[in-house]
């Protein structure tokens, strides 16, 4: 046998030996490639942590923080909050070409199947009948009362955050800021006879 031969026989035993001890116990997996990718030296969300006095590492946020780039809302889902928001808040956004062609796109994918694409309460599921149709935005009624065409500022992002009835919240779909730039497609809307 010469050198190499004796090498590879070496090599190839060790390797067997690896091989064989790690299946043994399938609890233990033998040897481990870089072990801090499986078991993170930082807590786990869901680890006991004997840091914190409740034990966990996933903390509740102190009250009245806000998370980093979240817009608190401060007008509850209530007569008196959309009354509120009504006087409340107007439109931060400047009216501009951009804001109103971004306010049409998002309108008309997000709201235009039931509002229709110009407002009056006519779009492709109301068409189809499976879906009452909501009032239309320059000749209609609000179901809390008034014309759908006084509705303000607040009173629609109101809406947005938190829907009406039948009509469910939109603010998980758009942000803040789209919000209020479909807010103000939705003002253009009201204009139309
Ligand atoms: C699934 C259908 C549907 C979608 C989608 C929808 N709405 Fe509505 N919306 C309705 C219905 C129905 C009403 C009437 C509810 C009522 O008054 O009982 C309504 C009412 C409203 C009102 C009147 C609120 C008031 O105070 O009377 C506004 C404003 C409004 N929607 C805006 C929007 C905007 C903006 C979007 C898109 C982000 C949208 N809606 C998406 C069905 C929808």
């Amino acid at each position: 046998m010469n050198k190499t031969s004796i090498l590879g026989l070496a090599f190839l035993a060790i390797t067997a030996i690896t091989v064989m001890s790690s299946c043994k116990d399938k609890s233990k997996p033998g040897l481990e490639y870089a072990p801090n990718m499986y078991d993170a030296i930082a807590y786990n969300p869901d680890q006991k942590n004997p840091n914190f006095a409740d034990g966990k590492t996933a903390q509740v946020p102190p009250s009245g923080t806000n998370p980093v780039g979240y817009a608190r809302f401060n007008y509850p889902d209530t007569r008196e909050g959309y009354d509120a928001s009504s006087v409340g808040i107007v439109n931060p956004l400047a009216v501009t070409q951009k804001n109103l062609e971004e306010g049409k796109q998002l309108y008309v994918a997000m709201c235009g199947p039931c509002h229709g694409t110009q407002g009056k309460g006519n779009g492709s599921i109301v068409e189809l009948g499976k879906y009452p149709a909501p009032p239309s935005y320059s000749t209609g009624v609000s179901s809390r009362g008034g014309a759908m065409k006084d509705l303000t500022d607040g009173k629609i992002y109101h809406t947005i955050q938190y829907g009406i009835n039948l009509m469910g919240s939109y603010a998980s779909q758009l942000s803040p800021e789209e919000r209020w730039q479909v807010v103000m497609y939705v003002r253009e809307l009201q204009k139309i006879q």
